[in-house]
């Protein structure tokens, strides 16, 4: 009996030990540009799907308006685009850089034609989650600190329609509007002091 229990406890100590000593063996991938480690992706899926599940928003802001796509538009061309692509535009520098590499919203491709028969769609509740938290370790910045509840749904609204956006909306994304995007700057009691110099 003590022989097992003596058996269980190494074969226990071992999984951690031999994982520590493939961390010091210089293979484990740290670059932006390597491969996960063995089971990244898996853990770091199934920990994303179970805490987005539970914190996910009770309330739900309903199909957008004209406006508020526009303005969500906006508030991409400024802080998203770098990062998720634009229509008509290559992945950029920053956005080819990254590990993982930023989904493109809009493979570089036009915009699809709009059909203004089709209604808008409400934002997805976990596309929301995860502008308004970010995600861990990947780049993907979170805006809750940053961005209002609405400016937060406007964006979520936006992606949620990014397959039929109205005109307006094409020209914000596009920075073609004339309107400046005052629904997207950022609050004057957030915007830091200019820098001094002596
Ligand atoms: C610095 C680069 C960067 C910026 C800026 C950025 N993101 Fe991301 N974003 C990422 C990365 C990287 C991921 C992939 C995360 C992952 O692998 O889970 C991501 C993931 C996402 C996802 C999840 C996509 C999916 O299929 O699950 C959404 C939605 C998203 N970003 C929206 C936005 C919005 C909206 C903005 C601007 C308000 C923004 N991102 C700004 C890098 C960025």
């Amino acid at each position: 009996m003590k022989k097992y229990l003596i058996a269980l406890i190494i074969g226990i100590l071992l999984v951690p030990a031999a994982f520590y000593l493939y961390l010091l063996s210089g293979h484990a991938p740290v670059a932006a540009s390597a491969s996960p480690l063995p089971f990244e992706r898996f853990f770091a899926r199934l920990a994303m799907r179970a805490t987005i599940a539970r914190e996910l928003p009770k309330a739900e802001a309903g199909p957008p308006t004209e406006s508020e796509l526009v303005s969500g538009a906006q508030a991409y061309r400024q802080y998203c685009g770098v990062c998720h692509g634009f229509p008509n535009e290559q992945p950029t520098v920053i956005s080819k850089g990254m590990y993982p590499h930023p989904p493109q919203f809009f493979h570089a491709r036009p915009v699809d034609a709009y059909n203004p028969t089709c209604p808008f769609r409400p934002a997805d509740r976990k596309v929301y989650w995860k502008i308004k938290n970010g995600v861990r370790l990947t780049g993907m910045p979170g805006f809750g600190g940053s961005f209002s509840e609405q400016q937060l749904w406007q964006v979520s609204q936006f992606l949620g329609n990014a397959r039929n956006l109205p005109p307006d909306a094409v020209a914000a994304l596009e920075g073609k509007t004339e309107k400046p995007p005052h629904s997207t700057a950022v609050p004057k009691s957030r915007q830091r002091p200019a820098l001094r110099h002596k």
